[in-house]
């Protein structure tokens, strides 16, 4: 990343995983060769989080960990006292990436809220900081009001929403693009054309899309509660895909989204 911190390239997501089976899951996963794990306030399991990587028996050190602030949580004295509650509830003495979840414009306080990132970082308490749900327009103004470029930025990207050209915008200013709901929700089952690339290599059509992302350089965060999904997920570092595949790919872009646009919230 642009602050000289690593970030596994595959991690899991737990958006929806009930918090009393949070710290199940994340045991598992970690179990499974798993380093990385994305929650949020929002996704009210950081208590399990947290226990299941101090369950897993893995140093903290070796694992890595996100959180968000949510929209409800904007500005700056507001966002560190979220910061604190999270940090509480994982039990932990710092995360590894703090983000912010969206950016809210109706709001228009996000500005203040990335400053509130930088005192958190500036403190040891996130080793890097980073942006949800962004638009360029938003980065943007970041770069313009603010020091610190953010390390990433998560947004919803998949077949059917490849988010070309808000990749090439962060390639250009050195920011990470990682892809939430990167299966589409499970939308991947049942398509022709990833069907057809994954019985060539013998895989999944959700092992071909995770495959995707990599080849792309997105940070992927598949979401699995089903433990041979989670390690289905994983296993993708024995094919790789040609052009001919990616482009077969590139045809599903339809620009569907499964979730709401950065502008409307
Ligand atoms: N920043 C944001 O605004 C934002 C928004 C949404 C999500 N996220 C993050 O991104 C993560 C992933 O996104 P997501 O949870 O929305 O969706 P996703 O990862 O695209 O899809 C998850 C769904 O696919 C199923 N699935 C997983 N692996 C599969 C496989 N190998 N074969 C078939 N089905 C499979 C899961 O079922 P089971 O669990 O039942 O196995 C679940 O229903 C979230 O968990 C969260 O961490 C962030």
């Amino acid at each position: 990343m642009n602050d000289g911190h690593e970030i596994p390239q595959l991690g899991l997501g737990v958006y929806k995983v009930p918090d009393d089976e949070a710290a199940e899951v994340v045991r598992t996963a970690i179990e499974l060769g798993y380093r990385h794990v994305d929650t949020a306030k929002l996704y009210l399991n950081e208590i399990g989080v947290g226990r299941g990587v101090r369950d897993s028996g893995v140093p903290r050190e070796d694992v890595f960990v996100t959180t968000k602030v949510w929209n409800d949580d904007h500005g700056y004295d507001e966002t560190l006292r979220a910061f604190d509650d999270s940090l509480e509830r994982l039990g932990f003495d710092y995360v590894d990436l703090y983000l912010i979840h969206w950016p809210v414009p109706s709001k228009d306080r996000y500005v203040d809220t990335w400053k509130a990132l930088e005192r958190i970082k500036a403190d040891g308490r996130a080793r890097s900081i980073g942006v949800s749900n962004f638009t360029e327009r938003h980065l943007d103004r970041l770069r313009e009001e603010a020091e610190v470029v953010p390390v990433l930025n998560q947004v919803e990207l998949h077949p059917w929403l490849p988010q070309t050209e808000l990749r090439d915008y962060d390639t250009a200013n050195g920011i990470l693009t990682e892809a939430w709901s990167p299966l589409a929700r499970g939308r991947v089952l049942g398509n022709d054309v990833l069907d057809r690339i994954a019985a060539k290599y013998g895989k999944t059509p959700a092992q071909v899309v995770i495959r995707w992302h990599l080849e792309l350089g997105n940070v992927v965060i598949p979401k699995s509660v089903t433990p041979s999904r989670i390690a289905e997920n994983a296993d993708v570092f024995d094919f790789a895909l040609d052009q001919d595949d990616m482009a077969q790919i590139a045809t599903l872009d339809s620009g569907e989204r499964t979730g709401m646009h950065p502008d409307n919230g």
